[in-house]
């Protein structure tokens, strides 16, 4: 059965608008979605079609590493943005037993915050904070597109910097949409993703 999309986990944002959050979600998300069942069939044509195109396979141009393309893109973005809806709909307050972690690695909640904006606003992709099994460390990484990441990284908090995020309801401001998306923060869910990548 073809992967079908994850509704969203709130019914409303503050000072994130139903208008961003119905293109974001419905349309761009689900589209992902649909794109990647695509390329999943298309796939399972060269793996049992006989194996012919297969063997035309190469590093320059082949419909086998344009597919690969598409399916890592794709595969990456539903996952950013599922996690990065799952980080919202919360009440922003951080009274969770990942906090004791974050100030241990950043010296305070405030420090961190204001770290991890920066981040946000140095990147065109993502933002994330991460436990990184590499060396047993919370870090915050970020990408400029959903063909970069880390793959030892474990995703907790998940900000998205794409224009479509933020765009419709701030314009340039990213600084805002920053604030909201942490005024949004759902930290019991935060906290749950953090306990699942320590074990
Ligand atoms: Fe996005």
């Amino acid at each position: 059965m073809a992967y079908q999309p994850k509704p969203l986990p709130f019914s409303s944002l503050r000072g994130i608008s139903q208008k961003t959050l119905a293109l974001h979600h419905g349309k761009l998300y689900d589209g992902m979605v649909k794109r990647r069942n695509a390329v999943a069939e298309l796939l399972h044509g060269l793996l049992y079609g006989g194996g012919g195109k297969l063997l035309y396979a190469n590093d320059m141009a082949s419909e086998l590493k344009s597919l690969k393309s598409a399916e890592r893109r794709l595969s990456n973005a539903i996952a950013l943005h599922e996690l990065y809806f799952e980080a919202l709909g919360g009440d922003g307050i951080p009274e969770v037993s990942i906090v004791p972690a974050i100030v241990e690695k950043f010296g305070t909640l405030d420090r961190f915050s204001r770290y991890f904006t920066a981040s946000c606003l140095s990147a065109r992709g993502w933002a994330l904070l991460v436990w990184d099994p590499l060396d047993a460390r919370l870090r915050v990484y970020t990408t400029d597109s959903d063909e970069e990441g880390v793959w030892s990284a474990k995703p907790i908090i998940v900000c998205d910097m794409a224009e479509h995020a933020y765009f419709l309801d701030f314009g340039t401001d990213k600084a805002s949409y920053i604030r909201a998306f942490f005024a949004n923060l759902n930290w019991s869910s935060v906290d749950r993703l953090y306990q699942v990548a320590r074990k």
